[in-house]
């Protein structure tokens, strides 16, 4: 098991109120899985995913890796923000290699693995960039890039691509179940888009309205048949839409915002 959650309780507690915003949240992940997260805005996904990082920790329960509690942020554990977190000052190639030079990495193995980082992610060519000289899309390949240099255990992204056009959007979720399908990587991705979670995921958590606890898990195996018959027109299948219309009634049924 990679991660273990029992029984998370976790709440805001400051001068302006107690806001309670997951509770009993128990989740396992086995290794090589790819979870994908939905659920209403504002029930506390981006908090699980902070919990993971090791950002913050449970008010009650306990939240494992590798069987011991999550301390603190470390390179074991890559996030993948919305808005690409780049040094503006270094550029790509730089970036990418940060996490090796502070961990002091030989300089030939920092090399090696940058270049097979920058070919990975498909900007071989862009090493002497600076980010504010990328598009959205490209900047968001150095930030994973940037991660996976590290070879984290687990890879956490919150809306990693909210931000980005359609087609941009796309590419980058073709890209990342590419680079799943190679590196084998535990992955939780946060999504509000279904059809993104049911395209990537092995396996979709759906969360209630704040305070979240997981309401319903789908198995999904669609991610694989794309990877196989490398189509996506899998979510013209009577399954595929079933399971998506049951999904985004969960999440309607949760939503009390416009009720
Ligand atoms: N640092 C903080 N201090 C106090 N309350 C916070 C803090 N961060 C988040 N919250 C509250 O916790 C709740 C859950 O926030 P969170 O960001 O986890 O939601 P989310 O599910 O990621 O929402 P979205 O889909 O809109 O990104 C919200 O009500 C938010 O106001
Ligand atoms: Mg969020």
């Amino acid at each position: 098991m990679v991660v273990s959650l029992k029984n998370i309780y976790f709440n805001y507690d400051s001068e302006k109120g107690n806001v309670d915003v997951l509770e009993n949240v128990n989740l396992d992940i086995e290794e090589g899985e790819f979870i994908c997260v939905l659920g209403p805005s504002g029930c506390g996904k981006s908090t699980l995913l902070k919990m993971l990082a090791g950002f913050i920790k449970p008010c009650s329960g306990q939240a494992l890796m590798d069987d011991e509690t999550i301390e603190g942020p470390d390179y074991h554990k890559g996030v993948v923000f919305q808005n690409p977190v780049l040094y503006p000052w270094l550029n790509v190639e730089d970036n990418i290699a940060f996490g090796l030079k502070m961990r002091k990495f030989p300089k030939n193995q920092i090399e090696e693995l940058t270049k097979k980082h920058l070919e990975l992610v498909g900007l071989s060519g862009f090493d002497k960039y600076k980010p504010y000289e990328l598009s959205g899309g490209m900047k968001q390949r150095v930030s994973l890039a940037k991660t996976l240099v590290n070879k984290p255990r687990l890879i956490l992204m919150d809306e990693p691509f909210g931000a980005l056009d359609a087609l941009t959007r796309t590419n980058m979720q073709k890209l990342i179940r590419h680079i799943w399908s190679k590196t084998k990587n535990t992955v939780l991705l946060i999504t509000h888009d279904v059809d993104e979670a049911l395209e990537l995921a092995t396996r979709i958590i759906v969360l209630s309205d704040r305070p979240g606890t997981i309401v319903k898990e789908f198995n999904t195996s669609y991610t694989y048949d794309i990877i196989k018959n490398k189509n996506e027109n899998i979510r013209y299948s009577e399954e595929y839409r079933n399971t998506r219309e049951e999904i985004l009634k969960i999440i309607n049924s949760q939503n009390n915002f416009f009720n």
